[in-house]
């Protein structure tokens, strides 16, 4: 099973994903955490690409590239050979995040973005994707606090509002794929949340 989260800045997925390994490990599930941009050596370099404050000249198009660059080395290196063994995929962004910034945000062709994601996977599709959703300035005022920024953060809250949008409208465009959980509410609340959503879909 291959299971993606999502969500725009701030929405505390990745906080989420180490308890919600540890449980299901705790009820005997084999599951591979990963992330993107990375979980490869090539990815993570890529990522430093991507994220470095430095690159402010960096054209949308050449960021799409580099994303998809990224995952198609994770879809093959890692992702495949884990599921053609059984085990359950939990991945910290994964297309979904290109359609919502490098489509939505940067307001390019969501055609064209959408074929080149078709190309990055080979077509892997995932099972299921949670979206956390959380409100924009709350969500960018979290990762500000943390001391988490990097260079996608940067970008006007309008982009960011558009990101937002754009996930809403891919949860209404395929809601049998999709959950949304709300990430404004408390950490433990969400946690259990995420935990009950996903046990539900494993058992399936
Ligand atoms: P994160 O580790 O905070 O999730 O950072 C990943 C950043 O990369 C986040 O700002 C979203 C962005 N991103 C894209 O814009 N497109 C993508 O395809 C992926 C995977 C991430």
């Amino acid at each position: 099973m291959f299971i993606t989260l999502e969500g725009p800045e701030g929405s505390g997925k990745t906080s989420h994903i180490p308890y919600l390994v540890e449980y299901l490990r705790e009820k005997g599930y084999t599951v591979f955490p990963t992330r993107e941009p990375g979980g490869t050596s090539i990815g993570e370099q890529i990522r430093e690409v991507i994220h470095d404050l430095k690159n402010v000249e960096m054209h949308p198009r050449t960021e799409t590239l580099l994303y998809q660059a990224a995952r198609s080395q994770i879809v093959e290196q890692v992702i495949k050979p884990r599921l053609t063994a059984g085990e359950i995929v939990i991945s910290d962004r994964y297309y979904d995040s290109t359609i919502a910034y490098q489509g939505y945000g940067h307001q390019q062709d969501l055609e064209q973005v959408r074929s080149l994601v078709k190309y990055a996977t080979g077509g892997l599709v995932p099972d299921l994707t949670v979206l956390l959703d959380v409100d924009v300035e709350i969500g960018l005022g979290r990762k500000k606090k943390d001391n988490e920024w990097n260079r996608l953060d940067a970008y006007t809250v309008e982009f960011h509002k558009r990101v937002r949008a754009g996930y809403l409208e891919m949860v209404k465009a395929e809601p049998k794929r999709w959950v949304v959980l709300n990430a404004e509410k408390k950490w433990d609340e969400v946690q259990k949340e995420l935990r009950k959503t996903i046990l539900a879909a494993i058992k399936q």
